[in-house]
């Protein structure tokens, strides 16, 4: 049965106090929540919006060692721009702190303190890297090697970036101190874990039975996670930035950020009501709902919830509405290789176009599978629906209301069988958007609100009152009425996708009753309501404005690949014998298949010209298996044999590897026998 909630408590991911934010963060998480917020507050409902800034974490410290600053200057920084960039696109949080603090620093601490004093973290005492010149421990990005999965270098201790496995120190190839670029010694340390396998069964259970309705890319990852078998996470960390260990003889420690970021939303919940706060977060009746980007799934999913259970008397989210990547113009979105549309130069160049930018990340969002943010697609959905369809329409019924009677609402005198069908179709509008907002399904709300627009649209076309005014002022009023109420419910049905083009639509229509429940009905404006001046709503956007987009992000990939090629420049000269030594051979693929639980590699078997033989190789990403069977490879035939995932790969395959990374594997330009020598 449905359970019925008094209020709902919605909370965005933080993002990281690293960087400015850009379109994938707006599309992913923030313009979702907004939409969601709006809505519940225009039906009335009970509900908060909590977000902040996450400024804890190794990438802040290294940041700012590498600007010589500290990392408070680094949060300092990025938390203004980006509290300015998410107002200026008006997301409406409720709150918008930071873990930095004093609230923040006194919840987190108390909450691990009170975990600890029940006995809900285990202590362990583990070797972990060691810069022996820099006096320091090296936790997660501070140490890099090669991904022992894909074999790429700058694998981080947290995360191999390439393929995108999550790792420990431990697991690099060739660890070494991001720090002083020496190698790091093992030296043990103590930290507090949560015991995540202890809390496997009523996770399964309350994730897996009892919330069937998540989305599928959140129920589904969820599911490999704990079908995989859930392990202890530590919490705490070696380092001299984050909220200190409360416990004695933590010296030098510090909570783990993604221990602290997520109790981030309860402290802000707190700073903004000190006296209330708690309702939002342990009244059975408050209903928790977490917006966030795919690569959070499991901490607000698994390791969040399995902290509110330690803790006791917190409820758990209801649910976890998670969007997919958002991709630039075919490319994975890159703050390091400023692969981005960043929000507040997006501003500079497109003044007042906030909500451009929100339709269109929401007609495109990335609900259930990645999807790509092109300049062209941005071009045609603010020409073609934006401006042709809905500022239009509403343009129309403005002007003609202007020029034939004087901006009152005319009345509306007997109705065709095409003035009620019209009626009749917006007025299935609210369920219909209902319907899908309820369930976090933004794109095909905002198309149904679309929709409306184009049924105005097409209304005005039809009925031509323009061509009536000399012989029928009545009709001409009664066509009026209807579109001008078609408008005035459009502001509605608009105001959480679109608020500021919903405002300055309300400003024309002198609208002052203002809520959801009006929606449908045709009678919004009475007859004899005086409106105010028409202005447009949009405006289109030349070609020459665009191409200016698509210029500065092809001068970007230019010096990228630049950039690329320095890093890569051609190796000193080696003697002939040792090119000698590498014996290089085609060999023919007669099978090849995905090694189970490792999404980047796949399997060959190998004809190569003797025998077969096994290789494994990391492509798994840029090719599916059947692709390749059949096909030609270039190997070196004379490596060691090496295990790989139980596997043993007598061999590497050869490929070539773009300056993004993906790689296209070598392949003879004619047919050879099997076994012939590269040379
Ligand atoms: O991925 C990120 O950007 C994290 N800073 C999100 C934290 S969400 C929450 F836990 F605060
Ligand atoms: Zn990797």
């Amino acid at each position: 049965m449905e359970k019925k909630f008094k209020r709902t408590t919605v909370t965005s991911a933080l993002p990281y106090a690293n960087g400015p934010v850009h379109i994938g963060h707006l599309a992913g998480v923030y313009v979702p929540a907004d939409i969601y917020v709006r809505y519940l507050r225009l039906k009335k409902e009970e509900v908060l919006f909590i977000g902040g800034s996450d400024e804890h974490g190794v990438p802040i410290t290294i940041r700012a060692k590498k600007e010589g600053i500290t990392p408070q200057d680094v949060v300092d920084r990025y938390h203004t721009l980006i509290k300015q960039s998410f107002a200026d696109f008006g997301i409406s949080f409720d709150i918008y702190s930071r873990t930095t603090s004093k609230t923040h620093h006194e919840v987190a601490s108390d909450f691990f303190r009170k975990l600890y004093d029940k006995g809900e973290f285990i202590e362990r005492t583990s070797e972990q890297y060691y810069d022996e010149e820099a006096h320091q421990f090296l936790a997660d990005r501070y140490i890099t090697g090669e991904c022992p999965h894909c074999h790429s270098e700058g694998a981080y201790g947290d995360q191999c970036e390439k393929c995108g496995t999550s790792l420990s120190p431990t697991d690099l190839i060739h660890p070494k101190s991001a720090i002083s670029g020496s190698q790091p010694v093992r030296k043990e340390t103590k930290h507090w874990y949560l015991p995540l396998d202890q809390h496997e069964s009523w996770l399964r259970q309350w994730i897996l039975e009892d919330h069937k309705e998540w989305r599928p890319n959140v129920y589904g990852q969820c599911k490999s996670w704990l079908d995989m078998g859930l392990q202890p996470r530590a919490v705490s960390r070696d380092l001299d930035w984050g909220i200190p260990v409360p416990v004695e003889g933590a010296e030098g420690k510090v909570l783990y950020v993604w221990f602290d970021a997520p109790i981030g939303y309860i402290s802000n919940t707190k700073e903004l009501l000190p006296d209330s706060w708690e309702t939002w977060w342990k009244d059975p009746e408050s209903r928790l709902i977490h917006f966030i980007g795919k690569d959070n799934i499991v901490f607000h999913c698994i390791v969040f919830p399995a902290m509110l259970k330690a803790e006791g008397s917190y409820i758990l989210p209801d649910n976890v509405p998670s969007n997919e990547f958002l991709n630039l113009e075919g490319d994975k979105i890159s703050t390091s290789r400023n692969w981005a549309v960043w929000l507040h130069e997006y501003l500079e160049e497109f003044p007042g176009k906030q909500d451009v930018l929100r339709y269109v990340l929401t007609a495109n969002a990335p609900e259930t599978k990645d999807n790509d943010f092109t300049w062209r697609d941005f071009q045609a959905r603010n020409n073609n629906e934006l401006v042709a369809v809905y500022g239009n329409f509403v343009n129309r019924a403005l002007v003609l209301t202007h020029k034939y009677f004087e901006g009152k609402v005319p009345a509306a005198g007997p109705l065709t069988d095409y003035d009620r069908e019209t009626l009749h179709e917006f007025a299935d509008v609210k369920t219909e958007v209902e319907k899908l907002l309820d369930v976090f399904k933004f794109r095909d709300a905002q198309k149904e609100a679309m929709n409306l627009a184009r049924i105005g649209n097409k209304y005005l076309a039809d009925t031509e009152p323009w061509k009536l005014a000399k012989t029928d002022m009545e009709r001409v009023g009664t066509i009026l009425n209807i579109s001008l109420q078609l408008v005035a419910n459009l502001a509605i049905a608009f105001e959480p996708f679109l608020p500021f083009s919903s405002q300055k639509l309300r400003g024309m229509l002198g609208m002052t009753a203002f809520d959801w429940a009006q929606l449908g009905q045709t009678d919004l404006l009475p007859t004899g309501h005086q409106l105010n001046k028409a202005e447009l709503l949009f405006e289109k956007i030349e070609d020459a404005t665009i191409e200016a987009q698509i210029q500065k992000l092809q001068d970007t990939k230019k010096a990228n690949d630049e950039a690329a090629y320095k890093a890569h420049p051609i190796r000193e000269n080696i003697d002939f014998e040792d090119f000698l030594k590498l014996d290089i051979r085609v060999g023919t693929v007669l099978e090849c298949q995905k090694v189970p639980k490792a999404d980047k590699l796949l399997q060959f078997k190998i004809e190569d010209g003797l025998e077969t033989r096994t290789i494994v190789s990391g492509i798994a990403l840029y090719y599916a298996p059947e692709e390749l069977v059949g096909k030609q490879v270039c190997f070196i035939a004379n490596l060691p044999p090496r295990k790989l995932r139980g596997i043993v790969s007598e061999g590497m395959i050869l490929s070539a590897e773009n300056a993004d990374g993906t790689l296209a594997v070598i392949t003879p330009e004619k047919l050879v026998k099997p076994g012939s020598q590269v040379k």
